[in-house]
């Protein structure tokens, strides 16, 4: 009994200690954004846009998905007052993982291990802090 304690004691000082470290009123702009002419985006939509790839699958049959943010090889920014704070991942429509970032410490990228089998669609929304949410979608 004392060592269950003990634990939930624990617990609950790792909780109360988690604080994001983030100023949330410097999320300003939280619309959804689209690339005006897909066939030639602008570097500002490519630096936004998130990059899934798909890796090795293992032996209980998950496979590696990461997410970049941009595309490209154009890095979004992570400073004190422009930076990616959050990344969602949906496999065919359920969200399957999401990152919270801070800005300078952390730059936007995700990965997560998703069940290959049947999988038909990977879709992924960065948002900016400053420049809205923007989404991608990979066909599996
Ligand atoms: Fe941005």
């Amino acid at each position: 009994m004392k060592r269950r304690m003990a634990i939930k004691l624990s617990l609950m000082a790792l909780a109360s200690s988690y604080v994001m470290a983030y100023d949330k009123s410097k999320i300003v702009n939280t619309i959804k954004m689209k690339k005006k002419d897909p066939a030639k985006p602008e570097k500002g939509e490519l630096k936004h846009t998130p990059d899934i790839t798909m890796g090795e699958v293992d032996a209980k049959g998950y496979v590696t998905v990461e997410v970049n943010i941009g595309e490209e090889g154009i890095i979004h920014p992570s400073t004190a007052d422009h930076w990616i704070y959050k990344i969602e991942l949906y496999a065919d429509g359920k969200k399957v993982a999401q990152v919270d970032l801070e800005p300078e410490i952390s730059r936007g990228y995700l990965s997560a291990k998703v069940k290959k089998e049947g999988l038909k669609e990977l879709r992924a929304v960065s948002s900016c802090n400053l420049h809205g949410d923007w989404e991608n979608i990979l066909k599996v």
